[in-house]
């Protein structure tokens, strides 16, 4: 029989005479000392009628996020009607696996209905009443999940990319503390919860900018804070590695914790000269943004290859600070970005591909966390 020395130099040897025959295999496993590692979820792999989705995420994530089934339009569609027929099954996904459960998203200007805003006669109501809805909403999602979702995303984009407030209902209304004010709630509604801001474009110098102002007020004003999410709906081309890491850093030295929350990497040509990830743009369908519809050639899977494992160096120079990294979707066939901004393109923004196989950028992120461990 071996003893416990020896199977610790027996497996030691194994790990440095092939590294890469030995390298984990799954993702989890690979960052199990650095951050949780996750994927956006979908209806079909919720209710389980996506078996290879659900075994491609039983074997490589340890937290989720739904992409749709938490949002005010599906499970508030109307005033005082929930429907928490796929929410509860979401939350039971996660429970039955172990899983950090993360919501998204609480206080958000898209996939909101508009009666949230409006009187009966169809005019803006006031923020007495605004406040009061919101406060309803969060109390309810949040308690109805009370100690069981370890992660809410409060408020979802609330600045522009110069770093102002966007003008949203919630602002209009409300005003600019409509944020401590979501935050307040959802405190009170499950103290132990993470509670995140989550924006995309963080790493634009100014964006960055407001957003670290905004932590900060909040943070002065006592406003329980858990973590930036940077939504990191990335291209190929931007942001650079550097400004990742100047943006993590940013966020750092707040105090906040950050989150990677909906990562994943556009490889098709960009379809505006922005960079954002504004749900609401619809850009027509032009065959000359929709070039590999016949599969990904090799040179552009080498080229997201090294993308990915660039940005987890950026993740695991960060440990520290990064608790979770979570692609917006499990296989390239999920991905959002086949329909936005342009409907119909397909695309390859993930670590598997539209078949499910783990694509290079699989191996590359694989291989990213052994080096960075070295
Ligand atoms: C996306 C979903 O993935 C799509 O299915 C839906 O049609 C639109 O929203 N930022 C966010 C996410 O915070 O909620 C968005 O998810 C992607 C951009």
């Amino acid at each position: 029989m071996l003893n416990r020395r020896m199977v610790l130099v027996v497996a030691t040897a194994t790990l440095s005479l092939g590294a890469a025959a030995q390298a984990p295999v799954s993702l989890k496993e690979a960052y199990r000392n650095d951050f949780l590692i996750g994927a956006a979820i979908n209806a079909p792999q919720i209710r389980g009628q996506d078996n290879r989705g659900d075994a491609i995420i039983d074997a490589q994530f340890d937290t989720i996020s739904p992409d749709n089934a938490l949002k005010w339009e599906r499970i508030h569609p109307q005033p005082g009607v929930y429907n928490f027929t796929l929410a509860d099954k979401y939350v039971a996904f996660g429970e039955k696996r172990h899983m950090f459960i993360v919501g998204h998203c609480l206080v958000w200007n898209n996939q909101v209905p508009a009666w949230v805003f409006r009187d009966r006669k169809g005019n803006l109501v006031d923020r007495k009443t605004l406040l009061k809805r919101m406060h309803d909403h969060i109390f309810t999602v949040v308690g109805r999940y009370k100690g069981r979702i370890q992660s809410w995303d409060v408020v979802n984009e609330a600045l522009n990319d110069d770093g102002t407030l966007r003008q949203t209902p919630w602002l209009k209304i409300i005003g600019p503390d409509y944020i401590e004010k979501a935050f307040e709630f959802a405190h009170q509604a499950d103290p132990q919860a993470q509670l995140t801001y989550n924006d995309y474009s963080l790493e634009l110098p100014a964006k960055r900018k407001g957003a670290v102002a905004l932590v900060e007020k909040l943070k002065a004003e006592g406003i329980p804070i858990t973590s930036v999410g940077m939504q990191s709906h990335d291209h190929l081309d931007w942001p650079s590695d550097a400004a990742v890491d100047a943006t993590i850093s940013a966020f750092a030295k707040t105090g906040v914790k950050v989150v990677i929350s909906e990562l994943d990497i556009d490889v098709l040509p960009h379809a505006t000269q922005n960079q954002g990830a504004d749900v609401s743009l619809k850009i027509a369908q032009n065959p000359k943004l929709n070039p590999y519809v016949n599969g990904l050639p090799p040179a552009m899977q080498k080229q997201l290859a090294e993308r990915y494992a660039g940005l987890f160096q950026v993740f695991l120079k960060h440990r520290d600070v990064v608790t979770r990294v979570t692609l917006w979707g499990v296989t390239d066939a999920d991905s959002w970005l086949n329909d936005w901004p342009v409907v119909g393109r397909t695309s390859y923004p993930l670590l598997f591909d539209h078949a499910g196989q783990p694509k290079p950028a699989f191996q590359a992120v694989i291989q990213a966390a052994a080096e960075g461990k070295q």
